[in-house]
């Protein structure tokens, strides 16, 4: 608990009084990716990475933020909103306060210190941690209860409107929903979830391929677009359907003709993929981790081929994991383009696939990345709560 410590006496020294410090992890997907955005199924895992935010009220209603991470420092003023963004870290915290507000949440001022370890730009969800830890410690801050489910929609609501990525619920939902030694299976639709126990002796391992291509928010808005215009046209065909759920591939199949080929396969993918997450949670039931692995390995695939959202480092990173030892499965994780793989490793392995995974990797590439070892922990909360 060293580094709560160290907030709490640098967020001291900086506005002179003790705060209240919460967190939010990040995420990975186990398996289910571009799946929640069409109503779908998704089976991520909270990690042990946080967003960490200290904070103490004011008697305005103002919002000083700071960031250990990052060096400009942000006021608003909450009671002359604007939709202003200032192109920086502070946008997704003032999105947070703005949506808040707008859903009739009156909020207190407050002084804010920001620390962040969940890797930026990775694809391991710090965008939904800052948001969730900062929207669940400005309602405890305002005496305001709110129910997790709302809370993670009214982050990812602050995501598509004041960020303007038309991200799906799956990374504020298991920010809020996360559990110790479990995987979330989450219906996109109803927003029913379950959690399902992780295999004993098993480490989630996440490899930074250490790039990320620029493309990523425009692509995946254009993916979004493509399942879209795919729903429309099965809808003419099939008019119960309202989402890539309704559709099974036999039907797909069927009305193939009627949609271009990309808008097919953009299809294949999100069904099948429904599909495997389903396969894969009555897989780890039967503890049967060769199914797991082969689960993982055709949602890969399918992203690379029919999705297109993988890219040659994340296909490298999955190959050269397959080649070490002790690895049950290997896929991309989160929206793509870059970012990270996931790796379920048996721990005694884990050493091992570490140095061989980043050696061959710096080898092939010239890039030394980053490998980060985590369980499966829970999701938001206030933390000395937590000690007590
Ligand atoms: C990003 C989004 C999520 C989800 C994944 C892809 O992480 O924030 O909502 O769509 O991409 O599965």
């Amino acid at each position: 608990m060293g580094q709560v410590e160290d907030l709490r006496s640098r967020f001291e020294i900086e506005y002179g009084r003790p705060p209240r410090i919460y967190r939010a992890p990040g995420r990975v997907n186990l398996i289910g990716e571009h799946t929640d955005y069409n109503d779908g199924f998704v089976l991520p895992a909270a990690i042990d990475f946080y967003t960490w935010v200290a904070l103490s009220p004011r008697a305005d209603r103002t919002l000083a933020l700071r960031s250990e991470n990052f060096p400009d420092p942000a006021e608003y003023a909450l009671d002359s909103p604007n939709d202003g963004r200032r192109h920086q870290w502070s946008d997704y915290v003032y999105g947070v306060a703005l949506t808040l507000e707008r859903a009739g949440k009156r909020l207190s001022g407050a002084d804010v210190l920001v620390a962040g370890e969940i890797p930026i730009g990775a694809g391991l969800s710090s965008s939904a941690a800052i948001e969730v830890a900062t929207g669940y410690a400005f309602l405890e801050n305002s005496g305001q209860t709110v129910e997790r489910v709302e809370l993670a929609r009214l982050c990812q609501r602050a995501e598509n409107e004041f960020v303007g990525v038309r991200s799906g619920i799956m990374d504020q939902f298991i920010s809020c929903f996360g559990r110790a030694g479990r995987a979330l299976l989450l219906d996109c639709r109803s927003l029913e979830h379950r959690w399902v126990p992780l295999p004993e002796g098993i480490s989630l391992v996440s490899c930074n391929t250490m790039v990320r291509h620029e493309l990523a928010s425009g692509e995946y808005n254009r993916r979004r677009a493509e399942c879209e215009e795919g729903v429309r046209i099965l809808a003419e065909h099939l008019p119960r359907v309202r989402s890539l759920r309704d559709v099974t591939l036999a039907e797909l199949d069927k009305y193939r003709e009627a949609l271009p080929s990309v808008v097919y396969r953009r299809c294949r993918h999100v069904i099948s993929e429904n599909g495997r997450v389903l396969d894969c949670v009555q897989a780890l039931a039967d503890g049967d981790l060769d199914a797991v692995g082969a689960l993982m390995a055709d949602s890969h695939r399918s992203l690379r081929d029919d999705y297109e959202v993988s890219c040659e480092e994340l296909d490298l990173m999955v190959e050269l994991a397959n080649e070490a030892g002790g690895v049950i499965g290997a896929r991309m994780t989160g929206g793509g383009f870059g970012g990270c793989t996931i790796n379920l490793v048996r721990r005694d392995n884990v050493d091992g696939f570490r140095r061989a995974v980043a050696e061959k990797y710096r080898q092939r590439t010239g890039i030394a990345p980053d490998i980060y070892v985590s369980g499966a922990a829970d999701g938001v909360s206030e933390i000395d709560a937590l000690q007590s």
